[in-house]
């Protein structure tokens, strides 16, 4: 656990800009060392000077490492998780899922399905690994309001009898032979009594591993970004730390709030410290973060491409896989991976029905 007196080791920290930095959300050293010093400087309100001394500190204390042999990278890579969507050719054409140490972005129009992917997500991070989890929790900065717990409901009793038998298991200390009786795997409207109840235990179970938060502006969202932080370190001892970190949406109150071309530069600069803030989550914590974007559309750039994600360039840059989702008939979406660092592009299929995200 982290407290202020872990920082008051390092050299030339004392208790009171220990405090400073806790206040600014700097709780553990290593938060520290991957800081910048003109960030530390304005977030902690210390000198520049004082900031580089302090980082350089943390640095040599919490071994953060400059440069990395091959090896020391695949080790750490070798670390990186894979949560699956649960559709197998999504999670293929994904190269067995969204990787933990990076950003994925997934980006389409109003309705496309963007906020529907981030909730499965909040439910598959919870299953066991040899179900495509990490058996970790979620945190999810809402900031349209349009977190359903309903929805995580549906979505819970919708996964495979296997998962869910396995699932009851863990989370509600049932006995094999119990979870049997149950027939989970029947059909929602065959289900007995008892195992409805048990359903609607695990529901609760899984939507307590939800923490969700809802960001009202831009300015908001990004503290609640920096407060991640803090939730991640709370809960890294514990038997579910967080696995997933997921802003829904990611652009909307940055788009809204700073509107035309002279507050463009500022908007960036802004985005681009939350991401940073997103992706210092994501690798300290080896958890993945899915943040949402929408797609262009004319008024905002009369000769945009109206595929094209909001944001430009500084979210290519530090997201590493994009997931572009489009309108298909019905329930069916198209989902295509663009730009990924190692994996071909391609696109896959699925459908969005009441158990959640499906195959073709
Ligand atoms: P914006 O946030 O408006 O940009 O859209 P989005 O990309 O987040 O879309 P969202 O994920 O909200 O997808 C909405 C679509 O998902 C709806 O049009 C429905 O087709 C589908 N959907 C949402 N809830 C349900 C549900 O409970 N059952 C089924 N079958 N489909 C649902
Ligand atoms: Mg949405």
């Amino acid at each position: 656990m982290s407290s202020s007196e872990d920082l008051e080791q390092l050299r030339g920290v004392g208790s009171a800009t220990a405090d400073k930095l806790q206040d600014a959300g700097y709780n553990t050293i290593k938060s520290v060392a991957v800081a910048s010093p003109g960030e530390l400087s304005e977030n902690a309100g210390v000198g520049d000077n004082t900031a580089a001394k302090i980082i350089r500190a943390a640095r040599q204390e919490a071994d953060v490492g400059g440069f990395e042999t091959g090896a020391q990278l695949l080790e750490q890579r070798q670390k990186i998780g894979k949560l699956k969507t649960l559709v197998p050719e999504v999670d293929r054409m994904l190269g067995g899922g969204m990787e933990t140490q990076s950003i994925t972005e997934t980006y389409g129009e109003f309705g496309s399905g963007k906020s529907q992917f981030t909730h499965q997500l909040a439910v598959n991070v919870q299953l066991p690994e040899e179900h495509g989890g990490l058996g970790q929790s979620a945190v999810f900065i809402d900031t349209e309001d349009t977190f359903r717990p309903e929805r995580v409901a549906q979505m819970v009793k919708g996964l495979e009898g296997e998962i869910l038998e396995d699932v009851v298991r863990r989370d509600l200390d049932y006995t094999k032979d119990d979870v049997e009786e149950l027939e989970l795997d029947a059909d929602i409207s065959d289900l007995s009594d008892e195992a409805n109840e048990v359903l609607d235990d695990l529901v609760d179970e899984f939507l307590d591993r939800i923490h969700v938060a809802k960001a009202f502006n831009s300015n908001h969202q990004i503290l609640l970004a920096e407060k991640a932080r803090d939730i991640a370190d709370d809960l890294e001892d514990t038997d579910f730390p967080v696995g997933l970190l997921a802003v829904d949406s990611l652009t909307a109150h940055f788009r809204a709030e700073y509107v035309g071309r002279g507050n463009l530069a500022n908007r960036q600069q802004k985005l681009n410290k939350h991401m940073h803030d997103i992706l210092r989550v994501a690798s300290l914590h080896n958890a993945a973060a899915v943040v949402t974007n929408q797609v262009q559309s004319n008024p905002d750039s009369m000769f945009g491409d109206p595929t094209k994600p909001v944001g430009g360039n500084i979210l290519g840059h530090t997201s590493t896989f994009r997931i572009y989702i489009r309108k298909s008939k019905k329930d069916k979406r198209i989902i295509k991976l663009v730009d990924a660092p190692n994996l071909p592009d391609g696109e896959s299929v699925l459908r969005i029905k009441e158990e959640g995200l499906k195959p073709e």
